[in-house]
């Protein structure tokens, strides 16, 4: 069985004081009540040491946003993948679409970062997802599958294993507007194939592959309950511990 996740992207939101409250009120609710998901929070590069001591990470899985290219050195303000790990942090995301546009993040870059971070024994969550121009032009299959070839198809099927992809159409990140359950499992079942095309139906079926994009308490249940769907990527709902919270219930 595959895992089902929950995993919150806090981006360039709350101060060191502002994440440690959220992360040690997240960490009681969840041991309190233990989620029937995993759950990770990914935070930013400042607070992972912190957060890292702070959570019990049997209940919460803690991420970076993002490392570096290149292993270490004379690059001044990269943070690496062994920095990532040396915190406690057991994941990555990478290939997010802010980075990619903002950033100017390209396959290549995505796929340097991709091999450092499973070299340092990090999980990581690949994010892929289309424009509303090429959603509107029908072309998010091609553009889903191009970003697979060009960042993570050059891994082996053992070190494929490690990475959790993140299916997050641009048009639906932050915007309000989510993809309809039936869009995104389309969507989701069609990577999948493309995973089992590549890897076969054994490595395809064990890859977890996550929602992201104005995901929220009140749609995730309908989206979770998509055989293709195994999770979500919050970003705006995981940054109050209620509202996380209700997402993580819909796996209740
Ligand atoms: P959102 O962001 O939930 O605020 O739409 C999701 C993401 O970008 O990971």
């Amino acid at each position: 069985m595959r895992k089902k996740i929950v995993a919150g992207n806090w981006k360039m939101n709350k101060n060191l004081q502002e994440g440690m409250a959220l992360a040690a009120e997240l960490n009681d609710i969840l041991k309190a009540e233990k989620p029937n998901c995993d759950v990770v929070i990914c935070t930013p590069f400042i607070h992972l040491a912190k957060v890292s001591d702070m959570i019990d990470h049997s209940v919460i899985g803690l991420g970076a946003e993002n490392c570096a290219d290149k292993k270490s050195g004379a690059y001044t303000g990269e943070v690496s993948a062994e920095m990532v790990r040396s915190t406690g942090a057991e994941y990555v995301i990478l290939g997010h679409s802010e980075r990619r546009e903002y950033y100017h993040e390209t396959p290549e870059i995505l796929r340097e970062k991709v091999l450092l971070a499973l070299e340092q024994g990090l999980k990581v969550i690949f994010c892929i997802g289309e424009s509303l121009a090429e959603r509107e032009a029908n072309k998010q299959n091609a553009v889903v599958k191009a970003e697979l070839e060009g960042s993570v198809f050059n891994l082996s099927a053992d070190d494929f294993k490690k990475i959790v992809i993140a299916y997050e159409p641009i048009w639906a990140i932050g915007t309000g507007k989510t993809a309809t359950s039936d869009q995104a499992e389309e969507i989701h079942a069609y990577i999948r194939s493309v995973i089992a095309e590549k890897y076969g139906k054994e490595v395809a079926e064990e890859t977890s592959i996550l929602y992201g994009g104005s995901c929220k308490a009140s749609n995730a249940p309908e989206l979770f309950a998509k055989p293709d769907i195994d999770g979500g990527l919050i970003g705006g709902a995981s940054l109050k511990a209620a509202d996380f919270k209700g997402i993580i219930d819909a796996w209740k």
